[in-house]
């Protein structure tokens, strides 16, 4: 419990600006993230992903997932999601 409300927060905070977690609702500056919990890249309907995206072809599992928060640039080189990163230690370690 205490650890989803403390997701949640950190979404609101960091995510919320470009993203839009809630089924149905269109994309904001990066695509609509309902759903793409352990699917693949470049899944949303009707975003337009840069190809370096496209091309990581990675699926989205914590791992993945936090691996790129920390560094979005690093993790995919030109992607457009210009995001500084959040460091591990404000989420739990696993
Ligand atoms: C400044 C806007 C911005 C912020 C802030 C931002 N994102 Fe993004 N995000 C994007 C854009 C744009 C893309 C598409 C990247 C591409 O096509 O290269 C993206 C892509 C993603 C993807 C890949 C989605 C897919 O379908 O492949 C995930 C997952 C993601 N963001 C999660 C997050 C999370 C979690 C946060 C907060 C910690 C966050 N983003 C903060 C703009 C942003």
């Amino acid at each position: 419990m205490g650890e989803v409300e403390k997701d949640k927060k950190i979404f609101v905070q960091k995510c919320a600006q470009c993203h839009i977690m809630e089924k149905r609702v269109k994309h904001k500056t990066g695509p609509n993230l309902h759903g793409q919990f352990e699917h693949k890249t470049d899944q949303a309907t009707g975003f337009s992903y840069t190809d370096a995206s496209k091309n990581k072809a990675i699926t989205w599992v914590e791992d993945t997932l936090m691996e790129y928060l920390e560094n979005p640039m690093k993790y995919i080189p030109g992607t457009k999601m210009i995001f500084t990163g959040i460091k591990r230690s404000q989420k739990e370690q696993h």
